[in-house]
C-alpha cells in the first residue's frame, strides 16, 4: 500500500498530477461502437450528439481479424469527431491478450488529449490498474498530455469481485466500474446463457396454501453484485455502472435492470443499441415528482438538519442528504438536456 502522501503523485516526471476529485460529467449511457466498420463510423458525430459517452469497442465482439482495423477505425473517428461535451472513451483488449499494448501506445500516442476514460476489461486486482496506471502516466508524459485519462474497470471475474474493494481504492485514476455479466457468468460457473438480465428458474417460492398452485417470484440475479460494486465505488469516491443488456428487442426487461440499478445508486449502463439510448437516459435521470419532492424536503429544511413533516412523511438529516443527491443529479441533467431542464423546474 502506497503511502498517503505518494497516492497523488504523478507516476511518471512530466505526467500530469492525479485528479483530486473526479471531474463532474454526465454518464447515463456508455454507447458501444465497433469502430472496424466504416458504416458505424460513419454515424459517430449524430450518435455523438445523443448520447453522454462514445465507446469505441476493441474487446469482445471484435472479431480476432478486425483487431487492427477497429483500433485503427477508433483513432480515426476520435481524430474526426468533435465530441463537445459527450465523454470519449475505448474498451481496450484485456491485459494478456496480444492486442493491448499496442492499444495503450497507439491510441495515447494519437490521440490521448482527446480520449477521457479507457475501460479495462477482465481486472483481477490492484496489480491490472497499477499496471496500466504506470503505462498511461509515462505515455502522458511523452506526448505532453494536459489532462489524466482516467481507468475504467469491468467487474467480470469471481476473483475481481473477490478484490472490488482494493480495485476501486488502487490509484487516483479510478473513474469507476461496470458490472459485466456476461463474463462474469462464465468466470463464476453461473448456468445461464444471457447477457445480464434475469432467469426464470431463479426464484423464490410462496408458502404453501392448501391446494393452491404456487406462485413463483422471479429474483435478480445480479442484486449482490451490483450492490458490493456500488458499496466498493461509493465509499472510493468513483462511479458504479451496470452494463450489457443483451436481448435487444425486450426493452421492458433491459429498463427493469437498468433501473434496479439505478435505484441500488448506479450512476449509468452501457447502450449497445440504438434503441437503449431512450431507456437509459429515462432512467437514469431523476423523476420529475420525485425532483419537486426532493426540492421540496431542501426547501423546507435549509440547513439540512432537524425534522418535518411534508404530506405526511417524517423528513430529516438522511432525507436531505437524499433529496440532495438527487437534486444535484437533476442540475447536471439540465444543464446538458433543457427540456428536462424545464420538466424538473430549474
Ligand atoms: C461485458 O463485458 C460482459 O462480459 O458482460
Ligand atoms: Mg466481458
Amino acid at each position: 500500500m502506497k503511502l498517503p502522501r505518494n497516492f497523488f503523485k504523478p507516476l511518471a516526471i512530466g505526467a500530469p498530477a492525479p485528479y483530486r476529485e473526479l471531474p463532474v460529467r454526465l454518464e447515463r449511457m456508455i454507447h458501444f461502437v465497433p469502430p472496424h466498420l466504416e458504416k458505424m463510423r460513419a454515424k459517430v458525430p449524430d450518435i455523438a450528439a445523443q448520447v453522454d459517452v462514445v465507446l469505441g469497442n476493441l474487446e469482445d465482439a471484435i472479431p480476432m481479424d478486425a483487431k487492427e482495423a477497429a483500433r485503427a477505425g477508433f483513432i480515426e473517428m476520435a481524430k474526426a469527431v468533435d465530441f463537445g461535451a459527450t465523454g470519449l472513451w475505448t474498451r481496450i483488449n484485456c491485459l494478456n491478450s496480444p492486442w493491448v499494448l499496442d492499444d495503450i501506445v497507439q491510441i495515447v500516442s494519437s490521440v490521448g488529449a482527446k480520449l477521457d476514460v479507457i475501460m479495462l476489461p477482465k481486472v483481477d486486482g490492484p496489480w491490472d490498474i497499477h499496471y496500466l496506471d504506470q503505462l498511461l502516466a509515462q505515455l502522458e508524459a511523452k506526448h505532453a498530455i494536459g489532462k489524466p485519462i482516467l481507468i475504467h474497470a469491468i467487474l467480470e471475474t469471481a476473483e475481481g469481485v473477490k478484490n472490488v474493494e482494493a480495485i476501486a481504492a488502487a490509484s487516483p485514476r479510478m473513474h469507476g466500474m461496470s458490472l459485466g455479466p456476461a463474463d462474469l457468468a462464465a468466470s463464476r460457473a453461473m448456468k445461464t446463457t444471457r447477457v445480464g438480465g434475469g432467469h426464470p428458474d431463479y426464484q423464490v417460492l410462496a408458502d404453501p396454501d392448501g391446494d393452491k398452485p404456487r406462485t413463483g417470484f422471479q429474483q435478480d440475479l445480479w442484486h449482490y453484485t451490483v450492490g458490493k460494486m456500488v458499496d466498493a465505488c461509493t465509499a472510493n469516491g468513483i462511479k458504479p455502472f451496470y452494463g450489457p443488456f443483451g436481448d435487444f428487442a425486450d426493452l421492458a426487461a433491459c429498463e427493469s435492470q437498468f433501473r434496479n440499478a439505478f435505484l441500488q445508486g448506479c450512476v449509468g449502463a452501457w447502450t449497445l443499441h440504438p434503441t437503449q439510448i431512450d431507456i437509459a437516459k429515462r432512467v437514469f435521470s431523476p423523476d420529475p415528482g420525485e425532483v419537486a419532492f426532493a426540492l421540496r424536503i431542501l426547501e423546507a429544511m435549509p440547513d439540512g438538519a432537524g425534522a418535518v413533516m411534508i404530506d405526511g412523511k417524517m423528513q430529516d438529516d438522511a432525507t436531505w442528504k437524499q433529496a440532495k443527491v438527487i437534486v444535484d443529479l437533476a442540475r447536471i441533467v439540465a444543464a446538458k438536456d433543457p427540456q428536462m431542464g424545464k420538466a424538473y423546474g430549474l
